[in-house]
């Protein structure tokens, strides 16, 4: 029989995890939301107070519904809070040692038929799930940022994960009014295994000057039909998290295409990390 999720655990609420709690608890799924402290803590509230008060004035949110999903959401700062929920999604910055360090810690306090999932976007999910004591539960979850928005998750099996596990999770991403695609654990998984080159490729023509950031956009944008430019896409993503991501799928298939335009690590080191920092291809209020 399926497993029944009404409880469950997201850690790490930057711009990923804290999208990634919205969606459960619009769903009518309880939420422990977790973050490494408490000033992290009160970070991920208000992306996720920002984010409901914006459904609200747009008139997409009653403010009882408003209020019924904050209620289904406990913050804090424990990790050991995980142990009745019977699924945790990590969504923390993509190191593969934080992830693997995360893990380790979660196997030791769920249950016994609690899923593990990672939100990783291009590391390994076999190596995060050998961290753990049984592999066999663990899985990659994918979101979309925005995550609340984009309906649309990739599902990762690794070569041990077990298939009830694997249906468990796809038939919740549906429960979510995700459409779920099944795919390996190599780097990028499909959709930034496509994107990611694109993206690196819109960053080296700014950097050469070859053309302006609003005309790069524009391009796709208009002459292409994408709902966002490729350099504001890179600030929605966040600078920071696609460096890495190019980086880590640079390592593991050494293609020119993926090897991270020099600007971003300088923009990056110059804390110009996006629209979470308030800057990056673009200025942002
Ligand atoms: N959080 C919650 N909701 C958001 C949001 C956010 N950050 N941004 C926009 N929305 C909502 C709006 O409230 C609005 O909802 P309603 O229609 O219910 O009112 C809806 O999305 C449309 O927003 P807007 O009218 O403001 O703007 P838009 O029509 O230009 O859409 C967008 C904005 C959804 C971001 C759209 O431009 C888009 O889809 N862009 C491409 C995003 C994309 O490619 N994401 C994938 C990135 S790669 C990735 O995520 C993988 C990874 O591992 C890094």
């Amino acid at each position: 029989m399926a497993r029944e999720f009404s409880k469950v655990a997201v850690v790490g609420l930057g711009t990923m995890g804290a999208g990634i709690v919205e969606v459960f608890a619009r769903n009518a799924i309880d939420v422990v939301a977790i973050e490494v402290d408490d000033a992290a803590v009160e970070k991920g509230r208000g992306v996720l107070q920002h984010s409901t008060d914006r459904a609200v004035s747009r008139g997409k949110l009653s403010e009882d519904d408003q209020a019924a999903l904050h209620s289904r959401v406990h913050f804090t700062s424990s990790i050991d809070e995980v142990a009745d929920c019977q699924l945790v999604i990590e969504a923390v910055p993509e190191h593969l040692h934080l992830k693997r360090e995360i893990f380790a810690k979660l196997d030791a306090v769920v249950g016994p038929d609690a899923i593990l999932a990672t939100n990783t976007s291009s590391l390994s999910v076999t190596e995060i799930a050998v961290a753990t004591s049984n592999p066999k539960r663990v899985v990659g979850m994918h979101f979309f940022n925005p995550a609340p928005v984009l309906q649309f998750v990739e599902v990762i099996r690794t070569v041990v994960t077990e298939d009830e596990v694997f249906e468990d999770v796809k038939a919740l991403a549906q429960r979510l009014g995700k459409q779920p695609v099944v795919v390996g654990d190599k780097a990028g998984f499909i959709a930034n295994a496509l994107l990611f080159g694109y993206l690196n490729h819109a960053v080296a023509m700014f950097e050469s000057k070859y053309a302006s950031r609003e005309d790069i956009d524009a391009a796709m944008k208009l002459g292409c039909g994408y709902p966002m430019g490729p350099l504001a896409l890179m600030d929605l993503i966040g600078l920071d998290t696609a460096y890495e991501i190019l980086d880590t799928m640079y390592k593991q298939g050494r293609d020119r295409l993926h090897a991270p335009s020099p600007i971003l690590k300088q923009m990056v080191s110059a804390g110009l990390k996006g629209r979470k920092s308030g800057r990056g291809f673009y200025t942002y209020a």
